[in-house]
C-alpha cells in the first residue's frame, strides 16, 4: 500500500483498519486513494474545515450593496401582454425548430431529504398514471419537438443531457433502458457522470463510511461545469448545433422543459445566461434570491441577509427582493465554454452540513443523529457573475414550480403537494377548455378555486403531457364533454 499518500495528505486514519481487511476490499479501498491526488485531498480537508468554522462563527451577511435585478433586465409572465408573450414564445418555438435548443437535467443529487434508495427522477408520486418524475419529463420533450416541427415545418429534436453521479448513473441508464427511453429518440439522451469529494468531519478528516470505503458526495449541482469539460458535453452540443441551453432541476414536477417562452425571451434580450425566478411567497421564505451584490449578479440566501432586508417594500406593496430562484437556467454555449474552460476553479465551494454514517474508531458502524461533518458543493448558479448580459425572468409559480424534496411527514415540498400542483394545474386547464366534470351519480361537480396547497382539485384530470405541453389543444378532447372523475387524457387511451 502506498501509505505516503495518506501520509502526505494528512489523512491516515483512512488506513485505520487497513490489517484487518480482504485482499478484495484493500483493493477497493487502494482504488479509491488511487484517485485522490495527496496535495488536493489535504487541500480540500483544510478547505471544509476551515470553511465550517468561518460559517459556524460568523455567517456572512451580504446586505450591504444589494440591489434587486433592474426593470429592464427582468422579464414577467404576469406584467406582460399576450403580444409580447406570443412575439417570445414563437422565437422560442423557431429556435427549437432548427435545432438549436437543448434541456440539461441535473440528476446528480442523493436526495436525502425526500429518503429514497433511488434517483428521484424515478419517483412516482401518486398520479392516476403512475407516471415518474422522468416520463413527465421525457414527454413534454416530445410533445415540444412537435409543437415546434408543426408550427415551422422541420423535423426537430431537443436533446437531453442529464448529470448523474455515482450514486444516479446506473439505476437512472437501466432505467432509461428498460422504458424505451419514454419514447424519446435514444441518441437524443446523453447521460455523464459528475465528480465525487470525500466527506469532512469537523476536525478536518476525510470520514470512513465503512473501514474499506471513503465517504463521498457529489461535488454539488455546480459540479456540472467541470462534468461538461470532464465528458467533452460542450463538443457534443457544438456538433449538434446547438446554441442555447436549458437547465432544470428533476425535482420540479412542472418544469417547463426548454420553455419557449423563456428562451425566446432570453434569446430577444440577447442574453448569455438567465435565470427564472418566481415571487416569493412571504419575506422569510427559505429560498434564494437573484439580485446584485456590489454589481455583480447572484443568489442570496435568506440566511445571508438581515430580516429587514427581507422585509423591504417597493412603494406598490411587493417585496423589494422578491426574485426567488427556482434552479432553471438559461445558458448560450458559448457561455459555458468560457465557464467550463476557464473561469469554473473561481467557483467557490458551499459547506453542507450533514449527518455522514461513518465508522467509529472500534469498526461499529454509527448512523449519526447530530450533524457529525461536511460536505463540499459548488451551486449552478455561482456562474451568474460571469455573464455579460445577465437576466431574469419571473414566472407564475403554481403554474412552473413545484418541487419535490421531502418526504410526506413534511409539510412542504412534499409528494402530496407535487401531485396536487400538477392536478390543479391539469384541473384548470380542463376548466379552461369547456371540461364538466361529473361525479359517480352523474351529478355536475361545482368548478372550485380551493387552496391548492392544502386540498385536492375538485375533478381530478390528469393530461399527458403528449397530448399539451402547457394547456394548449385540449378543446378537441373536452370542450363541453361530460367527464367522470378521475379521468386520465392520455394518448393510448383515445
Ligand atoms: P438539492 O440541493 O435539492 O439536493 O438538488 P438533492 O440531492 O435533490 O436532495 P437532498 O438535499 O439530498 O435532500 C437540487 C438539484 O440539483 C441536483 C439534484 O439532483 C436536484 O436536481 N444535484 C444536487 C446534482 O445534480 N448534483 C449534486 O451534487 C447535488
Amino acid at each position: 500500500m502506498e501509505r505516503w499518500r495518506v501520509q502526505e495528505a494528512g489523512q491516515e486514519q483512512l488506513l485505520r483498519f487497513w490489517d484487518e481487511l480482504t485482499a478484495g476490499q484493500r483493493q477497493s479501498l487502494q482504488g479509491e486513494l488511487a484517485l485522490l491526488e495527496p496535495r488536493e485531498l489535504r487541500e480540500h480537508c483544510q478547505r471544509a474545515q476551515e470553511a465550517y468554522v468561518r460559517d459556524k462563527s460568523c455567517p456572512q451577511r451580504l446586505d450591504h450593496n444589494m440591489c434587486p435585478v433592474p426593470e429592464e433586465f427582468l422579464g414577467s409572465v404576469r406584467r406582460s401582454g399576450p403580444g409580447e408573450l406570443r412575439a417570445w414564445e414563437e422565437e422560442g418555438l423557431h429556435q427549437i425548430a432548427q435545432n438549436k435548443v437543448a434541456v440539461l437535467l441535473l440528476a446528480g443529487g442523493q436526495g436525502t431529504r425526500l429518503g429514497v434508495t433511488y434517483p428521484k427522477g424515478m419517483y412516482k408520486v401518486g398520479l392516476p398514471s403512475g407516471k415518474t418524475l422522468y416520463q413527465i419529463q421525457a414527454e413534454r420533450i416530445i410533445r415540444l419537438q412537435q409543437l415546434a416541427g408543426e408550427k415551422y415545418g422541420t423535423n426537430c429534436s431537443v436533446p437531453w443531457y442529464i448529470m448523474t453521479s455515482e450514486f444516479t448513473l446506473n439505476p437512472t441508464q437501466t432505467f432509461f433502458e428498460e422504458n424505451n427511453y419514454f419514447g424519446v429518440e435514444q441518441t437524443n439522451v446523453v447521460m455523464f457522470e459528475q465528480r465525487m469529494l470525500p466527506a469532512v468531519d469537523f476536525d478536518g478528516k476525510a470520514i470512513l463510511e465503512r473501514k474499506d470505503k471513503i465517504a463521498m458526495a457529489p461535488d454539488g449541482n455546480g459540479g456540472l461545469y467541470k462534468a461538461l469539460a470532464d465528458n467533452h458535453i460542450l463538443e457534443d452540443m457544438e456538433a449538434r448545433g446547438i446554441l442555447y441551453i436549458h437547465v432544470y432541476c428533476v425535482d420540479n414536477i412542472l418544469v417547463k422543459m426548454a420553455d419557449p417562452v423563456f428562451v425566446g425571451f432570453c434569446v430577444f434580450k440577447g442574453a448569455d445566461c438567465g435565470a427564472k425566478v418566481v415571487e416569493k411567497a412571504y419575506p422569510a421564505e427559505p429560498v434564494g434570491v437573484v439580485c446584485q451584490v456590489d454589481g455583480i449578479y447572484q443568489v442570496v440566501e435568506y440566511s445571508e441577509i438581515n430580516p429587514d432586508t427581507a422585509e423591504k417594500r417597493n412603494p406598490d406593496g411587493s417585496l423589494t427582493y422578491n426574485a426567488g430562484n427556482i434552479c432553471n437556467h438559461f445558458f448560450t454555449l458559448d457561455f459555458l465554454k468560457r465557464v467550463a474552460r476557464t473561469l469554473e476553479p473561481h467557483l467557490k465551494y458551499h459547506v453542507a452540513i450533514k449527518k455522514i454514517p461513518y465508522v467509529d474508531k472500534e469498526g461499529n458502524l454509527v448512523k449519526p443523529v447530530q450533524p457529525n461533518g461536511v460536505k463540499m458543493e459548488k451551486f449552478v448558479f455561482d456562474v451568474f457573475q460571469f455573464a455579460k448580459n445577465f437576466v431574469a425572468f419571473e414566472v407564475i409559480r403554481e403554474e412552473e414550480f413545484s418541487p419535490l424534496k421531502n418526504a410526506d411527514t413534511a409539510e412542504k415540498d412534499t409528494p402530496t403537494t407535487a401531485r396536487r400542483s400538477l392536478l390543479w394545474q391539469h384541473y384548470r386547464w380542463a376548466v379552461k377548455a369547456g371540461a364538466k366534470f361529473i361525479d359517480a351519480r352523474g351529478h355536475l361537480i361545482e368548478q372550485s378555486s380551493r387552496n391548492p396547497e392544502l386540498e385536492d382539485p375538485p375533478a381530478v384530470c390528469e393530461i399527458s403531457p403528449l397530448m399539451s405541453y402547457f394547456g394548449e389543444d385540449l378543446d378537441l378532447h373536452l370542450n363541453n364533454k361530460d367527464i367522470s372523475s378521475p379521468f386520465i387524457l392520455d394518448i393510448q387511451r383515445l
